[in-house]
């Protein structure tokens, strides 16, 4: 659904709405920390980044392969393009979904320039024909194109300049392993914590000519879900807010209002999130419960509510996964005002 949508008739929507949105991408680019040095948090991640950047440089040959992990809206892209900065190489992006053929991948490789930065998003989703072309790719720099039809198709290798792939993904797990192995590193992006996002809000706040004070700063990361995007999107709400209804400036009155406006809780909980709990609970019986069931029963795509809402969920302690299905945890009915079962203690201590 698209949130502009002039139908959508309940506010609470746009910012329960966790896709990125039209308005994220245009001020994401403007907010986007452009070096390592600028980029907040993740300090382990940043270090190990750092050292193999400085190598590259000064061996003078291109990166290795590099895969970014995590939860969306923690600063894949973000590292991506830090990366390619870095490195004073051009980025050359694209996603899993947009390459349909193998075909695509070839054209795209064959003409990527020498240390080019090859970023592939959502890389779980290559198509398999694709994702083994890149097999060879990463290890050999070569592609094996195959022209042709039938008796006539005839396979022609290709060389290729040296390149560093940057892939980036919400679902490592789905991965298959010859390909996971392919990278030279890793990087797992967690959650943030408060001080962090703090840093962040103010650093977002100086980009966008917004004047908040600390205590409101507080506020915002408390409820950002741990996440960079989300922060800075609250951010904006919250200056809308300012904007309207006071001189313009934020503090943690107006912070607090456009927060409660927008049905985000003091725990960064927002109306889908407690939708989940909610079904879970009281249609459920606690679980456990398949995804898909849980999903069509607070309206959305399964990926959803996989991807954007049971990360946090699983991290701060309401939702467990279980072989079963999904489980509300005790915390869950106390955050519901309920009392929990004595069955419930025993699913989630198996
Ligand atoms: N460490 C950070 N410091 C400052 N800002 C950050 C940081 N990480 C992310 N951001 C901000 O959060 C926004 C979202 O980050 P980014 O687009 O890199 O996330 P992502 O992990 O690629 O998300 P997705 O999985 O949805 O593609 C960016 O606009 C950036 O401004
Ligand atoms: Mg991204």
């Amino acid at each position: 659904m698209n949130i502009d949508d002039e139908t959508t008739s309940d506010v609470g929507l746009e910012i329960i709405r966790l896709e990125v949105s039209e308005e994220d991408r245009q001020v994401e680019g403007a907010l986007r920390p452009k070096t390592l040095a600028e980029f907040v948090g993740q300090h382990r991640v940043r270090e190990q980044l750092d050292l193999i950047l400085r190598a590259a440089l000064q061996r003078g040959n291109s990166a290795d392969h590099v895969l970014l992990s995590g939860p969306p809206g923690l600063g894949k892209t973000t590292l991506a393009t830090i990366v390619a900065s870095e490195l004073g190489a051009p980025i050359r992006v694209t996603s899993g979904p947009a390459i349909q053929h193998a075909g695509d991948l070839a054209a795209v490789l064959s003409s990527l320039t020498p240390g080019e930065i090859l970023f592939i998003d959502e890389i779980h989703r290559l198509a398999r024909p694709a994702e083994e072309m890149l097999y060879l790719a990463m290890e050999d720099y070569r592609v094996d194109v195959v022209v042709g039809k039938g008796v006539a198709a005839n396979a022609i290798g290709l060389d290729l300049p040296s390149f560093t792939l940057i892939g980036a993904t919400t679902r490592a797990g789905l991965l298959p392993s010859p390909l996971r192995d392919r990278f030279g590193f890793t990087a797992h992006l967690d959650f943030y914590e408060a001080d962090e996002l703090e840093q962040i809000v103010h650093r977002s706040a100086g980009l966008l000519k917004v004047e908040i004070t600390q205590d409101a700063a507080v506020e915002i990361s408390k409820r950002s879900r741990g996440t960079p995007r989300i922060a800075n999107r609250l951010l904006r709400r919250v200056r809308d807010y300012a904007q309207v209804h006071t001189s313009g400036k934020v503090d943690i009155d107006v912070a607090k209002k456009a927060l409660a406006l927008f049905e985000i809780d003091d725990r960064g909980l927002d109306r889908i999130d407690r939708a989940i709990l909610d079904a879970l609970i009281n249609k459920f019986g606690g679980g456990p419960v398949g995804l898909s069931t849980l999903a069509v029963a607070v309206g959305e795509e399964p990926e959803t509510v996989e991807d954007m809402c049971e990360p946090f969920l699983v991290r701060i302690g309401y939702l467990a996964r279980s072989a079963r299905g999904r489980i509300a945890t005790p915390s869950a009915y106390q955050l519901l005002g309920k009392s929990v079962p004595a069955q419930q203690v025993l699913d989630i201590s198996e």
